[in-house]
């Protein structure tokens, strides 16, 4: 059985022009496996944490020599000699080589590029894909995806305020022709973008810049595209929003939305008025990351079947994941691996969620790489939700074709999937 022989690391550009984690398992058979790190910009206070050369002018303070420190001195140490194929041990090795509660010392950057490396060596000893290899016993599945349409606030300056209207192809007889649904939606809308004379340039996600500083108008335009693109909104696509309504709050507790200030209770009525008239299944992050008692109103005023996400809310943190559920105020959790730290604690969320009987979306970052770890992550999990932006850019579209690579895969595990959006979206316009 081959071992870990070294583990090294250097840094590498993401999608956004930031310097990011690259890190390589070397086995003692020569092989070698490598992985990158993503990076969000919406990130919630409680993440873990990434560690970045602040003290340094260098990249204007973002480089990561640090995290690449931690990982050809400590993590190279720690995990020389260790089983490939133990990615619990190997993720319970970081953890505890790290020893802190926000993964200051090693840099979730770091512990996460390390983690995902491992898991693709691990990969390569068993000869497994990597799917499989992470599922172990866990029914993998292809994963519904969650499509980035519009994007506005810390995504793409100048639109609206919440973050990302999206669309969920739910209807769909399969991944494949999920996204060619998508492929038409997305180019219906820039098709209606170019009629309105606006801007066809895309976000950091691949969803194109908010035409409106109206989220409601955004919302209408994704339904329009929808139609434009001969499918039924509502009964074959729903719409998702991510809010990110983390980056809304003001100190006084109050919520600025497309230009208003409204209370906890006025934002969750405006949401709650969106899902009567838009076929809405998903609204992720409507509240501020620590405002749980507007997470308990939204549970209340929200139509029963929407999924309400908790992306700032949990941070793939298995503790705010049992208070969410203790308190009735999200039904889903968003799983971002460097949000913890490794692959293991993230798969572990997803399946708390399942025997909590919530949801799990397995989610990319707005910061990406080229690297496509994510996708099988995701199939790995079977939270049967994936969230890795448009289909446009590079970085997105590296996911979703692995995606379809595994889907034509002679064991393609089976398609999760409408997850019953098709009730959420019942009776509305
Ligand atoms: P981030 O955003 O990667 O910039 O944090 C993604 C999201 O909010 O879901
Ligand atoms: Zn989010």
């Amino acid at each position: 059985m081959a071992t870990i022989a070294s583990v090294t690391a250097d840094w590498v550009l993401d999608s956004r022009a930031v310097p990011t984690v690259e890190a390589t398992v070397t086995l003692s058979d020569g092989r070698y496996a490598f992985a990158q790190a993503p990076s969000g910009a919406s990130t919630g206070v409680h993440e873990s944490l990434e560690l970045r050369d602040t003290h340094s002018r260098r990249f204007s303070g973002r480089g990561v020599l640090g995290a690449v420190a931690s990982v050809r001195q400590e993590i190279s140490v720690a995990l020389t000699g260790m089983d490939a194929t133990d990615q619990i041990a190997l993720d319970q090795r970081l953890v505890s080589l790290d020893g802190t509660e926000d993964r200051s010392h090693l840099g979730a950057n770091a512990m996460v590029a390390v983690s995902a490396a491992c898991a693709r060596a691990g990969a390569l000893v068993n000869e497994t894909p990597l799917w499989a290899h992470l599922a172990g016993s866990r029914k993998a599945t292809l994963p519904l995806p969650m499509v980035n349409l519009f994007s506005g606030n810390l995504h793409a300056r100048g639109g609206m305020t919440i973050q990302d209207v999206l669309v969920v192809p739910f209807a769909a007889p399969d991944l494949v022709t999920s996204i060619e649904w998508v492929h038409d939606i997305y180019h219906a809308a820039k098709e209606l973008l170019a009629g309105r004379g606006a801007s066809t340039l895309v976000g950091d996600e691949g969803g194109f810049g908010a035409p409106s500083s109206s989220s409601e108008e955004c919302i209408a335009l994704a339904c329009d595209a929808i139609a434009l693109a001969g499918r039924e909104a509502g009964a074959e696509v729903g719409i998702a929003l991510d809010v990110a309504a983390t980056h809304m709050i003001q100190s006084d507790g109050n919520y600025v939305l497309d230009g208003v200030s409204m209370s906890s209770a006025q934002l969750v009525a405006t949401m709650a008025r969106w899902q009567t008239d838009y076929p809405i299944v998903s609204i992720e992050d409507p509240l501020a990351e620590d405002d749980w008692d507007g997470w308990q109103l939204a549970a209340i005023a929200f139509k029963t079947g929407v999924q309400l996400l908790g992306d700032d809310l949990l941070c793939t943190h298995l503790d705010r994941l049992e208070r969410a559920a203790s308190l009735g105020c999200a039904n889903a959790v968003l799983v971002k691996a460097n949000q913890i730290g490794t692959l293991s604690e993230a798969l572990a969320v997803a399946d708390r969620s399942r025997e909590l009987g919530m949801r799990a979306v397995v989610s990319a970052r707005s910061g990406e790489t080229e690297d496509d770890w994510l996708a099988d992550l995701a199939v790995a999990s079977g939270a049967g939700q994936i969230k890795v932006g448009s289909v446009a850019r590079s970085e997105r579209l590296a996911k979703y074709n692995r995606l379809l690579r595994i889907a034509r895969g002679a064991d393609s595990p089976r398609w999760s999937g409408s997850n019953g959006f098709g009730n959420a979206a019942l009776g509305v316009r």
